[in-house]
């Protein structure tokens, strides 16, 4: 996680970076510098994604899991039948993916799905509200579990915490950590 963080916090000061160097570019009707301002967002919609998918994915694991409770259950069972219906079509999930695995809420039809998306900038279905991520990319792994990848994607769901996963699901809470003073993950 320290080192996972690291990365984070590069993703979110190549951001303001972009940011900043996009305020400095003069356009004019006559000159537009074309190709480095479509560069320049090109990485900005990238590296704020991986910053946003990084802070859900740091919120929902801790050293002590939490399951799910309340509305969220209700919906989970509703829509897999029980929660372990729904973790094992999430590792499942995890398992197939080489990027992002997500668990959203369909907002046009309030149903809950485990997808993946496979790079930073795109998700896993338009209208679908992010709850819960887990980070499939090798750097996310490969320092503590080498190629053991299923031992890596069971340790993430054992320590599952799905309080903020309950908040995201009833839209009470929002993530804020970008050009903040952002502390480290605490484990
Ligand atoms: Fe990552």
């Amino acid at each position: 996680m320290e080192e996972h963080y690291k990365l984070y916090l590069a993703h979110v000061k190549k951001g303001d970076d972009i940011t900043e160097r996009l305020t400095r570019i003069q356009c004019t009707r006559s000159t537009c510098q074309a190709t480095e301002i479509a560069n320049l967002k090109g990485d900005l919609t990238f590296v704020l994604s991986a910053v946003r998918n990084h802070e859900i994915y740091f919120d929902i694991l801790a050293a002590q899991g939490a399951p799910p409770t309340g509305a969220l259950l209700e919906a989970i069972r509703a829509c897999f039948g029980s929660l372990e219906n729904y973790l094992g079509d999430l590792r499942q999930t995890a398992r197939t993916c080489r990027g992002w695995t997500w668990t959203v809420l369909d907002e046009c039809t309030g149903r809950l799905w485990n997808l993946p998306s496979q790079q930073a900038a795109t998700g896993p279905l338009w209208k679908a509200r992010p709850l819960l991520a887990l980070d499939l990319f090798e750097h996310a792994f490969f320092g503590d579990y080498g190629w053991r990848r299923l031992d890596y994607i069971d340790a993430m769901i054992a320590h599952l915490n799905f309080k903020p996963v309950e908040a995201r699901y009833l839209g009470i809470e929002g993530t804020t950590m970008i050009g903040t003073e952002a502390s480290p993950p605490q484990s």
